[in-house]
């Protein structure tokens, strides 16, 4: 994209209706507004997202988020050069809303249409300027959120390779079915961390899963979190709602723990191995503080740049899909040049909505 340039990023992937504005300046990115609206309070006392409930509420208020992040950077439609929007993976009937808005703007506009997939616009939250130096490749990313926890590799920008996933539930699956699981309010995963975070005590002990590093040239360092949430389920079904109450803090604070150090350790045998310069940590579940505390620890220990956005970037939001749109339509990847923004044919409106979009490399 051309200096100056001003680009439009919507996601509503899942329970955030987000949009936001960003200005190519010099060369960079600059990050011009940026509006998230959550959608807790209406799944809250389901315990749960209920997919029909999220589609519904974006289409009532994405038109509104739109002009709010416009009129937040004192633009018009008139003044975008080009739109990007989320097109999975996330519940389909979320997706369809951002989608179709992106498509209406491109159409009526006559703008180029991004497609960005949510789990590169999560590793680009690290290459805004907000979250501080960009990382150096090679990098290894820890994407753990509500729906993924998945490692991925990048030698290049936009060169993507999956080096370990989640066999069950997701990082913060598991902490909001822990939550749910203790009584504590939705989404279990911040309540918990408040209350872990609130002893100094280690807590229950709980076991995690003992997956054994990959054999050579396997590249799999997987993750699984059910083992855990079992355990603490099968602690709680033991006692009595008093005593449960009364152990909630340990329990908290003990699963958290384990979680944590899950992630740190299967993060850092294959950062180490894989030898990568920077370790990128981004999605909802980086925004816990023990989790941060303990990659830090471990990064100076053994020297890899680590780079966690604030916790902002870290939840769902549009101003990572800017940025991930952004780079891609400038990087220069080994496979070809990108495709400029603006020679995207403005009439190429046949983006489609994936529930399970694969992270694919770019060129
Ligand atoms: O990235 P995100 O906003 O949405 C998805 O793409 O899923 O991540 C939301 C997840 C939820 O499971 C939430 O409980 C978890 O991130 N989360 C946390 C914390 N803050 C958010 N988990 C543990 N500790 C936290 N402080
Ligand atoms: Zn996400």
């Amino acid at each position: 994209m051309a200096d100056k340039e001003l680009l439009l990023a919507i996601e509503t992937s899942c329970d955030e209706t987000a949009a936001a504005l960003v200005k190519v300046e010099a060369g960079r990115l600059r990050l011009v507004s940026n509006v998230v609206a959550t959608q807790h309070e209406f799944h809250e006392r389901f315990g749960g997202i209920v997919p029909e409930i999220a589609a519904r509420r974006h289409a009532e208020v994405l038109q509104a988020i739109i002009a709010e992040a416009l009129e937040r950077a004192g633009a018009g439609f008139a003044d975008l050069n080009a739109v990007a929007v989320v097109n999975g993976p996330g519940l389909i009937g979320s997706l369809v809303v951002g989608v179709a808005a992106a498509k209406a703007i491109a159409l009526a506009r006559e703008i180029p249409l991004i497609g960005v997939n949510h789990l590169e616009a999560h590793i680009y939250s690290a290459f805004l300027p907000e979250a501080g130096e960009p990382p150096n490749f090679p990098l290894l990313a820890l994407i753990a959120s509500g729906g993924h926890t998945h490692l991925v590799l990048m030698s290049e920008h936009g060169r993507f390779e999956v080096v370990g996933r989640t066999r069950d539930d997701a990082a913060g699956e598991a902490f909001d079915k822990a939550g749910k699981l203790l009584g504590l309010e939705y989404p279990g995963g911040p309540a918990l961390a408040a209350l872990a975070d609130s002893t100094k005590e280690t807590g229950v002990e709980f076991p995690i899963a003992d997956i054994q590093p990959p054999k050579p040239p396997q590249r799999a360092w997987d993750f699984s979190f059910s083992g855990t949430k079992t355990a603490l389920a099968r602690h709680v079904r033991e006692l009595s709602v008093e005593q449960v109450e009364k152990q909630k803090t340990a329990l908290a604070a003990g699963f958290q723990s384990a979680v944590v150090r899950a992630l740190v350790e299967r993060t850092f045998s294959a950062a180490e191995e894989l030898e990568v310069e920077s370790l990128v940590v981004v999605g909802g579940v980086a925004c816990n503080q023990r989790l941060r505390d303990e990659l830090s620890a471990r990064a100076r220990e053994v020297r890899i740049g680590l780079h966690i956005p604030p916790p902002w970037l870290c939840t769902d939001n549009a101003a990572m899909v800017a940025s991930a749109a952004y780079h891609k339509v400038t990087a220069k990847t080994s496979a070809g040049a990108g495709t400029p923004a603006l020679q995207v044919p403005p009439d190429r409106l046949d983006l489609d909505c994936d529930s399970s979009l694969p992270l694919r490399s770019w060129g």
